[in-house]
């Protein structure tokens, strides 16, 4: 197809306007991928419905919010495939034809699994479609034969069961039909939320890549400093401070001197939260205003998902037919 280094695919599950915690754990990578490899983003709305099957009346919504933020962000549809799963009919159709192949023991030992039916309370996720989720993943991205796959570490588990997959197909059939994709993890960043937690919308503790320039001085002052300090020259340690993460993130030439002055006591943390206030400016100014003009044209999502589902379905079908060959269908 190209002098690329190979396919990618990633998805997210529309949740609404990203924050910073997406833009730094995934985004930023998917941007600078898309000049190296064929990249496929999907925006992974029947994978949403494993844990919100009961309310789903905002998914409409969220997937224009999200793929806006994706747009606004510098993922370029002239570059990438940005399409949404349930548009292209064969991610079902893999995945059945996956499962009959797949050991029950395989899905229920992922470890996000387990975790997941502990940690959502007030659900029932004892589902065939929870349990199934990571296979449905497996099947977007062998759907595509992506070599590799960007992720969080929480996802690795599921790129191994992924590879796991591909062996298994390959070697009941006797054919290399899917490669075993890597997993391409993010740059380890921490982003805390205001609340010096871990930035999430479940804690509500977000600073949204949408938000108005104006407004991000008032939420960096929200933000956890080291409680230890009390008056302008205590010592401080910015270890334990998120405004100090932040820095780390959008004014790393600076992080030497933030930290000698924090410790020294030498400058207060007023100061300090407005120096990383402009530096968030900065950044967000321009994924603001590439917003508000994407805003302008209300079918431009439309016609992107549109277009990207056709290229999608195109690579999906070529797959198809080599599977069902290969397991006697077709
Ligand atoms: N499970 C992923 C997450 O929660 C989303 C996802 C679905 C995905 N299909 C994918 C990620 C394929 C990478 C590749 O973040
Ligand atoms: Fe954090 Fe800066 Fe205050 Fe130090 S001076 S505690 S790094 S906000």
């Amino acid at each position: 197809m190209s002098e690329k280094k190979g396919t990618i695919l990633s998805g997210m599950r529309p949740t609404g306007k990203l924050h910073m915690g997406n833009m730094f754990g995934a985004l930023d990578n998917w941007v600078k991928l898309q000049d190296e490899y064929d990249c496929f983003f999907c925006v992974v709305d029947w994978h949403a419905l494993t844990t919100s099957y009961e309310e789903t009346g905002n998914i409409k919504d969220s997937i224009n919010e999200m793929v806006l933020d994706w747009l606004s962000c510098g993922i370029d549809p002239e570059k990438a495939v940005i399409f949404k799963q349930s548009d292209v009919k064969a991610h079902a159709e893999l995945h059945l034809l996956l499962s009959m192949l797949t050991p029950l023991s395989w899905l229920e030992r992922i470890p996000t699994y387990k975790e997941q039916l502990k940690q959502i309370e007030g659900r029932n996720l004892a589902t065939y479609g929870f349990l199934g989720y990571p296979l449905l993943q497996a099947a977007d991205i062998l759907l595509y034969k992506a070599n590799a796959v960007p992720v969080g570490e929480d996802q690795a588990p599921h790129i191994e069961f992924t590879r796991e997959i591909a062996r298994r197909v390959n070697y009941l059939y006797g054919q290399t039909i899917f490669p075993e994709p890597a997993t391409i993890l993010n740059e380890y960043k921490i982003v805390p939320g205001l609340d010096n937690r871990k930035m999430s919308k479940s804690y509500d503790n977000v600073i949204e890549i949408s938000i108005h320039p104006e407004e991000i001085p008032g939420r960096v002052r929200m933000m956890i400093t080291d409680p230890g300090r009390i008056r302008k020259n205590d010592p401080g340690n910015p270890e334990i401070c998120s405004i100090f993460a932040f820095h780390r993130i959008f004014n790393p030439p600076g992080l030497g001197n933030i930290e000698v002055s924090c410790r020294g006591g030498e400058i207060g943390c007023v100061e300090c939260k407005k120096d990383l206030s402009s530096w968030i400016q900065k950044y967000l100014e321009p994924v603001y205003s590439k917003r508000r003009e994407l805003e302008k044209d209300p079918q431009k999502i439309r016609h992107i998902l549109e277009e990207g589902k056709k290229k999608a379905e195109k690579v999906a079908e070529g797959t198809m037919e080599e599977i069902r060959s290969a397991m006697g269908l077709g």
